[in-house]
């Protein structure tokens, strides 16, 4: 017999608890875990009731359910004054599916093998004017690359001043919506307030001019069908009417393919070197293959890396209608949240949960429902293998030419930057060309 309604968790005043998430989600999730077990639920201001999954089981049934009731565009609203109406994120049902449907094809197999070029070049550009001998943030340098991968891969951007007034542009946009405190005012005015609306459409604009130009100036390329950047792929898609995509769904895509792909990939990389500079054996193992062009330990360094260190750490669906998960019948209109940080660090899947240790990728492959710093089902992210990629790539690069230690041995602790969880001191390490100086690690193979 199934039990009705929600599950325990906080009784605190909606106010509190919104605080608590708000400052400090992890601890707040763990005691909440400890105390009420895999589901439990917590009120966010605007945000409404979030019931936790924390089992397996019951991720399984969430990715494996009808996308139908379980909407993740609405439940991911928050983003709507940056990312715009037609961003992949925010849709659902068949809109979402017609989108999602032409996103695709761009991030996938050999096409997306042409990128691993620009990325080593993007990565080694930065590591030549990397600051020797003294304490330097990774994550500030793993955004410049991330940002140039994107601007070349996704936007496709050529001209390198152009690039560099993008960049510059959409580059305070995101640390302006990337500030915590904004986020905190949108999650309590909510994302259809006219004041917030307001807010970002002002901080958008002159980086909306810039994307709309862009878009109408490749419209009309001559080589429009030999470019293999995202841009230029989307403009040549159609949809299944035979339209194309018109230039306000473009506009939103890009900057959903930045504002998803852009902080996440870097935050990630980050996190690997900050457990790398702890974990010698591991640093030695992964330098050694990039000497000898495998990939296999650095794939599992990213995977350790996304399971100890996930940069969401939840994945969010509403509920359209009353719904048995977990054994207990939910109803209709809240958020149920498949819990990336805590189904990470179980015991029973992970021994030894808290330790970094790549080799349990090597041992077994992840599952599907125990291991997904990606989200899941038919809103699994676009951008999964790039990111993969980009984040092998890169750290490949930076330690055949560098040896780095960490600036202060205490390990870094979780730090919000708008919704993603990244090293509070940014990865600090410092850092010493190496003698050696390898040259480029030989291409791996993916
Ligand atoms: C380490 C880096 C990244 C992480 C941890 C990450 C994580 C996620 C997660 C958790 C979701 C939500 C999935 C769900 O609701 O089930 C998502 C969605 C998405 N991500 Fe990523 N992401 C990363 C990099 C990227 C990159 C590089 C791109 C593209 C350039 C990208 C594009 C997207 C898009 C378009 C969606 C929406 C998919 C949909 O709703 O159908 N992401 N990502």
């Amino acid at each position: 017999m199934n039990a009705t309604g929600l599950p325990p968790g906080l009784t605190a005043p909606r106010a509190v608890q919104t605080v608590r998430w708000l400052v400090r989600p992890w601890a707040m999730m763990e005691e909440l875990h400890r105390r009420h077990g895999d589901m439990f639920t917590v009120q966010i201001a605007n945000e409404g009731t979030w019931v936790f999954l924390a089992h397996p089981d019951a991720v399984k049934q969430v990715f494996t359910g009808d996308p139908r009731l379980l909407h993740a565009g609405e439940a991911n609203r928050i983003l709507l004054p940056l990312l715009g109406h037609h961003s992949v994120l925010l849709l659902d049902d068949e809109a979402h599916m017609r989108q999602r449907k032409l996103m695709l094809p761009p991030f996938h197999g050999e096409r997306m093998r042409r990128y691993e070029e620009v990325m080593a070049e993007a990565a080694s550009e930065e590591i030549e004017g990397w600051p020797l001998g003294e304490p330097q943030a990774v994550r500030e340098a793993t955004q410049r690359i991330t940002l140039e991968v994107i601007m070349r891969t996704v936007f496709g951007v050529q001209d390198e001043s152009r690039r560099a007034r993008l960049m510059a542009i959409l580059g305070h946009v995101l640390e302006w919506g990337g500030d915590p405190k904004r986020m905190a005012l949108l999650a309590v005015l909510g994302p259809r307030n006219a004041a917030s609306s307001r807010m970002f459409r002002s901080v958008r604009a002159p980086a909306d001019q810039l994307i709309y130009q862009e878009i109408r100036e490749r419209r009309r390329a001559r080589d429009l069908g030999d470019r293999d950047d995202v841009l230029s792929m989307l403009l040549t898609a159609r949809h299944e009417d035979g339209n194309p995509m018109s230039d306000e769904e473009l506009r939103d895509e890009l900057m959903t393919l930045l504002v998803a792909g852009h902080e996440t990939t870097a935050s990630s990389l980050a996190w690997a070197v900050e457990r790398l500079v702890r974990h010698p054996k591991a640093m030695a193992r992964l330098r050694e293959e990039a000497g000898t062009g495998g990939s296999d330990f650095a794939n599992a360094v990213c995977k350790e890396t996304l399971r100890l260190r996930p940069i969401l750490s939840l994945v969010v669906r509403r509920l359209k209608e009353p719904m048995e998960i977990g054994g207990r019948l939910l109803p209709a209109g809240l958020t149920v949240a498949p819990c990336i940080y805590l189904v990470h660090r179980r015991a029973d899947v992970y021994p030894d949960p808290l330790v970094f240790r790549p080799e349990r990728f090597l041992e077994s492959s992840a599952g599907t429902y125990t291991w997904f710093p990606f989200g899941g089902g038919v809103r699994r992210c676009l951008g999964a293998s790039f990111a993969l990629m980009e984040m092998r790539i890169v750290l490949q690069e930076l330690v055949a030419r560098l040896d780095l230690r960490a600036a202060d041995p205490r390990p870094e602790r979780f730090v919000r930057r708008a919704i993603t969880n990244a090293p509070r001191r940014g990865g600090e390490v410092v850092a010493e060309r190496r003698e050696a100086d390898l040259q480029a690690p030989v291409a791996a193979a993916a």
